[in-house]
């Protein structure tokens, strides 16, 4: 069998995207590669969500070109999306693992092993039988972490992971994405949560108003950012 097509890099090449006359997000050029986390950050309604989903493929752009592994209209199988509010089957923590394995069609005889390697990877060995939407909020964070790693992806674009947790359940998703990233997933994710960025993320994506206003690597954005937005958004001062 062929090995499958890879989906890194993922390139957005002048993309715009449009809701009416409206114009939500619009970037020049952005490569996302292998490597540390990348993080997507900006005020509330800056286009973070729009960029992720245009990423994973669920939305198209009105103009530009997306890419993955130099592949337009690439179909998702070496990519994973992660939804704010991920909703749970109404089964088992195993049984949401292995509707996903099932479904990117893993042998029925290796299913077991690699819901027990999935649930160990985020924390929940021991939860198996456990009713998924009965799990705590950072518990099912977790739990559909691993639904989404059963597709073995590339590349896991993740919206607000942390949103809504408390900081010690925060922390423990953010150990979980070390751990992933760690494996050599390409992690992006979109957070509101500044801490969370600069402990996780290589680089940091600043977006303001569907532009990106600044684009550096995680150190120099948090210790010298180049822009003035960028200074006000960590002074929490740029609000719209
Ligand atoms: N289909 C749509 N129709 C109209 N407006 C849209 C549509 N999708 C997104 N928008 C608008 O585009 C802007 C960017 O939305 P997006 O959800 O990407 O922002 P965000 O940075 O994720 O915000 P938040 O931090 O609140 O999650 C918002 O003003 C939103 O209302
Ligand atoms: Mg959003």
């Amino acid at each position: 069998m062929r090995a499958p097509d890879s989906d890194l890099p993922l390139q957005f090449d002048r993309i715009e995207y449009r809701a009416g006359n409206r114009s939500i997000l619009d970037i020049g050029s952005l490569t996302i590669s292998n490597g540390a986390p990348t993080a997507v950050i900006g005020p509330n309604g800056a286009g973070k969500t729009t960029l992720l989903r245009l990423g994973m493929g669920l939305l198209e752009p009105g103009a530009g070109r997306i890419t993955w592994g130099r592949r337009q209209h690439a179909a998702p199988v070496r990519r994973a999306f992660l939804f704010q509010r991920p909703v749970m089957l109404m089964r088992s923590a195993a049984g949401n693992i292995d509707y996903a394995l099932a479904s990117v069609k893993t042998p029925r005889g290796e299913r077991k092993r690699k819901i027990a390697e999935l649930l160990a990877l985020v924390g929940l060995s021991g939860f198996e039988d456990r009713p998924a939407r009965r799990l705590s909020g950072g518990e099912q964070q977790r739990l559909a972490l691993a639904r989404s790693l059963a597709r073995d992806p590339e590349i896991l674009l993740l919206d607000e992971p942390t949103a809504s947790l408390d900081p010690a359940a925060a922390k423990s998703v953010e150990d979980v994405l070390r751990a992933v990233a760690n494996r050599g997933v390409k992690i992006v994710l979109s957070t509101h949560d500044l801490g969370t960025a600069r402990r996780l993320a290589g680089d940091v994506i600043l977006l303001h108003r569907g532009r990106i206003v600044e684009h550096s690597a995680s150190e120099t954005f948090f210790k010298q950012p180049k822009t003035e937005e960028a200074r006000r958004f960590q002074a929490g001062d740029l609000l719209i």
